[in-house]
């Protein structure tokens, strides 16, 4: 499988060149899921890592022995990115597969599956903040320029993995009927932490005991996760995330927005998100 050092141009959506190539998209748009599977939905910088976290901790029962010996992307790997073979093929128990890709990409290879999803959404402000600087540290996205530039493009649908309204659109309106389908914010991961994992762990069939739900707690915590090499991305060479110019897990707040949108800048945000959302039930928490 060829690794290509450009940008990939995909169903007019573009993706980090290093890691994926058009074999590997195709290979997730044809993948066969099977009815144990669990994936992970999130449009970048939604809290992809913690989900990530929280499933593997659930399956090991609060053991954080695998969460602290194998990297996120090797528990989870992105099926659209072109290793994920190799990973899955490597795979024991049952696979725990994350994607960034949008429903319309995925829904023919999900029909009639009964695997189950989960949608991470994060209010998205807080995302192309979080976007932002994840731009101005990762050396294989495209140079992120001032704020103001950046905001344009997230807001035009024209960054790495397209629109972040046709995501969550696309995944909350016409995925979520069809199936095994869980949704749930950041926001609401922020603000009760237990609460989340007992909901998630109901629909994953995987009830815990008061200590292993502890224990999954604990090392789910940011101030954990940001000491923990194998989720903080510390492993990544600088040539691919230069980590003198920030951290993966960089403040993990909600409301970070406010320390760097514009008045301006706000007004046109929430003009644009209503007009986008105006046909959506969904519901964001915009500040803690
Ligand atoms: P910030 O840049 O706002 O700090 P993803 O994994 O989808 O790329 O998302 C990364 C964002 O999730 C970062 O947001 C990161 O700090 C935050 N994050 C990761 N783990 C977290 C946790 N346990 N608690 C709160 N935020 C977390």
């Amino acid at each position: 499988m060829s690794r290509l050092n450009v940008t990939e141009t995909f169903h007019q959506i573009t993706f980090p060149g290093h890691l994926h190539t058009q074999d590997s998209l195709r290979y997730a748009m044809d993948f066969q899921f099977q009815d144990t599977d669990t994936l992970i939905v999130t449009y970048p910088k939604s809290g992809t890592t913690w989900m990530q976290q929280v499933l593997t901790l659930l399956f090991s029962r609060g053991d954080p022995t695998l969460s602290h010996s194998i990297p996120n992307w090797a528990r989870a790997p992105w099926l659209e990115q072109y290793y994920c073979p190799d990973v899955l093929k490597a795979s024991l128990g049952p696979r725990i597969i994350t994607t960034h890709l949008p429903y319309s990409l995925l829904a023919p290879a999900l029909q009639g599956s009964k695997a189950k999803v989960i949608y991470v959404a994060r209010n998205p402000k807080d995302v192309a903040v979080s976007y932002y600087h994840f731009h101005k540290m990762a050396n294989f996205l495209p140079q992120a320029g001032c704020f103001g530039e950046f905001l344009d493009k997230f807001l035009d649908g024209t960054l790495h993995y397209g629109s972040w309204f046709d995501h969550v659109k696309g995944w909350t309106s016409q995925g979520r009927d069809k199936l095994n389908f869980f949704y749930i914010t950041y926001e609401e991961m922020w603000q009760d932490m237990r609460g989340s994992i007992e909901r998630i762990s109901t629909f994953m069939q995987c009830p815990l005991l008061a200590e292993e739900l502890n224990n999954v707690q604990r090392h789910c915590s940011f101030s954990c996760m940001k000491e923990n090499a194998m989720v903080n991305y510390t492993q990544i060479p600088d040539e691919i995330m230069d980590h003198s110019k920030g951290s993966f897990m960089r403040k993990g707040k909600i409301g970070d927005w406010k320390t760097i949108f514009t008045e301006e800048q706000n007004c046109m945000f929430d003009q644009v998100f209503e007009a986008e959302m105006q046909s959506s039930k969904l519901n964001f928490i915009w500040e803690p």
